[in-house]
């Protein structure tokens, strides 16, 4: 069960409209490493991991990156709202128009629509924790890139906050990837299962 908080984690108040820009940072909305994956592949993952912290962790962290979904939807909704038609031609924006006007749709930078093949939930803790810190650094290097492409402080502020919450989601992963090694369970973790090992050689 989750609580709503009618307020975003960092304001955004974003003054001057850049369909451009938008038509990139919808990315971390619905592309390869945005926060739809986040979310979906941490909340998928906590239901497999044998223990209450770890678990718990995921929760933690895929409630704050359904946070951060919406300050991504708020970020382009607030760079194209009265948009007129001449300021959409021409620029990166125009083709996500003609299919979405501008509604907010999960799709990549390049166009390519969601797809739940860009994240997994494999039942094995380290396997996914793995996977969660190498999407931590991929969601950071999205938003490195989304930095160097705009000096709108409006902008920087919410993007700067969004990456640095990447980083900390990392060393949170890296953490409880330790304590899960430092508990191997034979039961849970087939790639340490002797038996099991034996029968991959
Ligand atoms: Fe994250």
């Amino acid at each position: 069960m989750w609580n709503y908080e009618k307020r975003l984690q960092f304001p955004i108040h974003i003054k001057n409209p850049n369909p451009a820009l938008a038509a990139m940072i919808i990315s971390q909305y619905g592309g390869p490493d945005g926060e739809s994956s986040a979310s979906m592949r941490y909340l998928s993952q906590r239901y497999s991991m044998p223990y209450r912290e770890v678990s718990g962790l995921l929760t933690d962290i895929a409630t704050e990156e359904l946070s951060h979904l919406e300050m991504v939807s708020v970020m382009v909704h607030q760079l194209t709202r009265n948009l007129s038609v001449d300021q959409i031609k021409g620029t990166p924006f125009e083709a996500y128009y003609v299919d979405h006007t501008t509604g907010i749709w999960p799709q990549a930078a390049g166009g390519i629509p969601f797809n739940a093949c860009e994240f997994q939930s494999k039942g094995d803790a380290i396997t996914d924790l793995v996977e969660d810190l190498a999407a931590e650094q991929k969601a950071r290097s999205t938003y490195d890139n989304l930095i160097r492409l705009t000096d709108d402080a409006d902008v920087l502020e919410p993007l700067r906050f969004l990456r640095q919450r990447e980083i900390v989601h990392f060393q949170r992963f890296g953490e409880a990837l330790s304590l899960v090694q430092q508990r191997l369970d034979f039961n849970n973790f087939y790639a340490f299962n002797p038996e099991f090992d034996k029968k991959c050689k």
